[in-house]
């Protein structure tokens, strides 16, 4: 594939991850259109050294362990933070996990880059301080996830007035919830595969079937959409097709459909304002599909929405507190420390006793979330 302008030029932060790797096979489809100037990794060296000698990055960096192989010619270690706001990167995706990719799109957002943000806590912590910032800076965020970026698709063109709802769906819902045991500390059969057209990971499946997820998404909505968090609904979808729905003030609406893969809102956030061809992925058929179905959640079910939807309307470092206290709260699920329906209960704690603090930077939220891990530690063992 050729095109008349300039390649993107593209770091990618987690490049070894699930999310990176589907980032960088984008890359490679999309030819000539993009070039991988960055990789990053957190602690696996073997195969960011593939990834260096396919890609041939100008620039790599790692958080952890000792390079042992000889260094790839042309490539150029650096911190990650020097990575994401060189002079020679155009576009920072963050396909990283934990605090770090905080720090990445921050200093990438300071550095007036494009940013796509797969880290949907992040912006659900810091969104709204990120998109004040990216205007100051002239960055762009994109955040890399099936209904926000449906939602921004719906919106390209149109002002947050002209908006009258956004609807988001979710694949999982009443039917799902009330058949999770009410008590125990097991991981209830059925709970891995929210999504099973795609794997996710056990964080992100049990924030699918809390809700949790959901609560992220219309935070971030409201943070970089400027779309009032009450004009934000959410629907059960079990077909996962139809991503988002826009409804006008004139009664028109605009909807986005993607089929469940990943590469869809990366391609998008990569190629925008461009519509390149991508053999690689798969078309929607309606007609395969046949009936698209959608039913209201009952929310009383889903407690940790509501929390994370209270925290995202109090601002402040009450979001970081709930992204913590929900972090450590699945740490204690998983180990069988506490029961699934604990989770809420634990979160809901933490956000009560929390003590907010105005979100100034990046030491107000690191200060939070150190509050929220300690805090559920202590109740375990209390
Ligand atoms: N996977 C998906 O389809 C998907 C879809 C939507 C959103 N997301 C979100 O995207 C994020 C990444 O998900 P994932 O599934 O790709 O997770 P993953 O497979 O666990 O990958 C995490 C990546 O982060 C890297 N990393 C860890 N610590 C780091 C550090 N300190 N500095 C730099 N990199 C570090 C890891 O490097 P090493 O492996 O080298 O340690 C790895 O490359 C999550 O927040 C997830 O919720 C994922």
């Amino acid at each position: 594939m050729t095109t008349d302008s300039a390649p993107l030029r593209i770091a990618v932060i987690g490049s070894t991850g699930s999310l990176g790797q589907i980032v960088l096979s984008v890359a490679r489809s999309l030819g000539d259109n993009v070039r991988v100037v960055g990789l990053a990794a957190g602690s696996n060296l073997e195969r960011l050294g593939e990834q260096i000698r396919e890609y041939k990055p100008t620039m790599a960096g790692f958080a952890r362990g000792r390079w042992r192989d000889e260094v790839p010619e042309g490539v150029e270690f650096k911190s990650i933070n020097d990575i994401v706001s060189s002079p020679e990167v155009d576009m920072a995706v963050i396909a990283s996990v934990g605090r770090n990719s905080l720090e990445a799109a921050w200093t990438a957002i300071d550095a007036g880059k494009r940013v796509a943000i797969g880290n949907i806590d992040t912006l659900y912590i810091a969104g709204e301080l990120l998109a004040r910032r990216a205007k100051e800076t002239g960055a762009s965020i994109f955040p890399l996830d099936d209904e926000p970026i449906g939602v921004w698709q719906t919106l390209w063109g149109e002002s947050p007035e002209s908006v009258r709802q956004v609807t988001m769906t979710s694949t999982w819902g009443t039917v799902q919830a009330r058949r999770l045991p009410r008590h125990g500390t097991q991981m209830p059969a059925g709970m891995e595969t929210p999504r099973p057209a795609r794997a996710v990971g056990r964080k992100r499946s049990i924030d699918a079937s809390t809700l949790m997820v959901k609560a992220t998404q219309v935070a971030v909505v409201n943070a970089l959409y400027d779309i009032p968090l009450e004009n934000i609904n959410v629907l059960f979808h079990p077909q996962g097709l139809v991503r988002a729905l826009t409804e006008f003030n004139d009664g028109s609406v605009k909807s986005a459909l993607f089929i469940p893969d990943m590469r869809v809102p990366v391609q998008l956030s990569l190629a925008y304002p461009n519509r390149w061809a991508n053999a690689e992925i798969n078309r929607v058929d309606l007609l395969a599909e046949g009936r698209l179905s959608f039913e209201p959640l009952e929310h009383e079910l889903f407690p940790c929405y509501q929390i994370a939807i209270d925290a995202a309307r109090q601002g402040d470092t009450y979001p970081a507190v709930v992204a913590a206290a929900n972090d450590a709260a699945i740490e204690l699920f998983i180990s069988q420390q506490i029961g699934f329906t604990d989770i809420p209960k634990v979160i809901d704690r933490a956000a009560n006793a929390h003590r907010p603090q105005p979100l100034d930077d990046r030491a107000s939220i690191i200060e939070a979330m150190d509050w929220a891990k300690t805090f559920v530690g202590g109740q375990v063992q209390d």
